[in-house]
């Protein structure tokens, strides 16, 4: 095979309580590249079509993320990558992520796969440590594995699949507004109580449960966040507005996507989900700003080959 094309889904990181470590691919939304292999040695990035990004190698998420696994590897050879945005930047569903892991997937296939999917999180990170800064993995191992994930550590790092319960279905909005990564990491305090690790932790262990037992209610219950979404959704126009009707119109939960300003939330059912997604554009469209609404499944394959 000298060539790919993939589809590269958006995802939702730290799902209220994980920050960095819970994410989950979603089915509808991703971005699209196509990978070929070159004689000339590198990545060569030769087309970025739907997002103002830059093309060199080194600037971009899916070139950086390409050259940590051709260091490596044995190929000889290097790869010309095409990429086709359909995720915006800085919405807060994995857009870096889901180039990275793009890049990466896609040149292990070419090569008949030297490397494990753990190895390819690894190459991905460094996707996301140019993007935020933070080499985190809560976006690329989702768009990687597919569904829910857990990072249990970074060093070494240990990534576990979760189950998706069915019915499980996720409404995102993004308020055309952008949130950088690094600036929304850049607020956070870097202490915190023992008292709020302790709620935390419960719901983290809660939400993890509630997927494997598909109790929609528990998964309900843990979709709180007492550490991160209070200082970040001083930046999301609206936030508490929108989680309120996200829960009047039957959503499980709702907290910010990844650093936001995408606000997500989950339904049992996607009659609910679109219900929800109703609701949520309502708020920005009584205040007069722009969004964008995602309803999706959970995607539980993650990067898919598109013929
Ligand atoms: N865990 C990361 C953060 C995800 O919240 O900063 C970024 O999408």
């Amino acid at each position: 095979m000298e060539s790919i094309k993939v589809f590269c889904p958006a995802t939702i990181a730290n799902i209220s309580c994980g920050f960095d470590v819970l994410g989950v691919a979603l089915d509808s939304v991703g971005d699209e590249m196509l990978v070929k292999k070159t004689k000339e040695k590198g990545i060569h990035i030769s087309k970025l079509e739907g997002q103002d990004l830059p093309l060199e190698t080194l600037k971009n998420v899916a070139g950086v993320a390409g050259l940590a696994l051709l260091e490596k590897s044995n190929y000889q050879g290097g790869f010309e990558i095409e990429i086709y945005k359909k995720i915006k930047a800085g919405s807060g569903i994995g857009s870096s992520a889901a180039s990275s892991t793009g890049a990466v997937w896609a040149m292990n296939q070419l090569l008949n796969e030297p490397f494990s999917s753990l190895d390819l999180v690894k190459f991905a990170m460094e996707g996301e440590r140019l993007a935020s800064g933070v080499a985190h993995a809560d976006n690329v191992a989702p768009a990687l594995f597919g569904g829910f994930t857990l990072v249990r550590s970074y060093n070494p790092l240990d990534v576990i699949t979760i189950p998706s319960p069915k019915q499980l279905f996720a409404t995102v909005i993004h308020p055309q507004i952008e949130i950088k990564t690094s600036d929304s990491r850049k607020i956070l305090k870097t202490n915190i109580t023992l008292a709020d690790g302790i709620k935390q932790w419960g719901n983290v262990g809660g939400l993890v449960a509630g997927l494997f037992k598909q109790d929609y209610d528990l998964i309900g219950r843990s979709l709180v966040d007492h550490i991160i979404e209070p200082v970040r959704s001083i930046l999301i126009p609206s936030f508490d507005a929108v989680k309120k009707v996200t829960l009047q119109n039957g959503a499980i939960g709702c907290g910010i996507s990844g650093s936001g300003p995408s606000i997500f939330s989950f339904s049992k059912g996607e009659e609910t989900a679109k219900r929800v997604g109703i609701a949520m554009a309502e708020i920005y469209q009584n205040i007069g700003i722009d969004y964008d609404v995602h309803v999706s499944k959970i995607n539980s394959e993650g990067i898919k080959i598109l013929n």
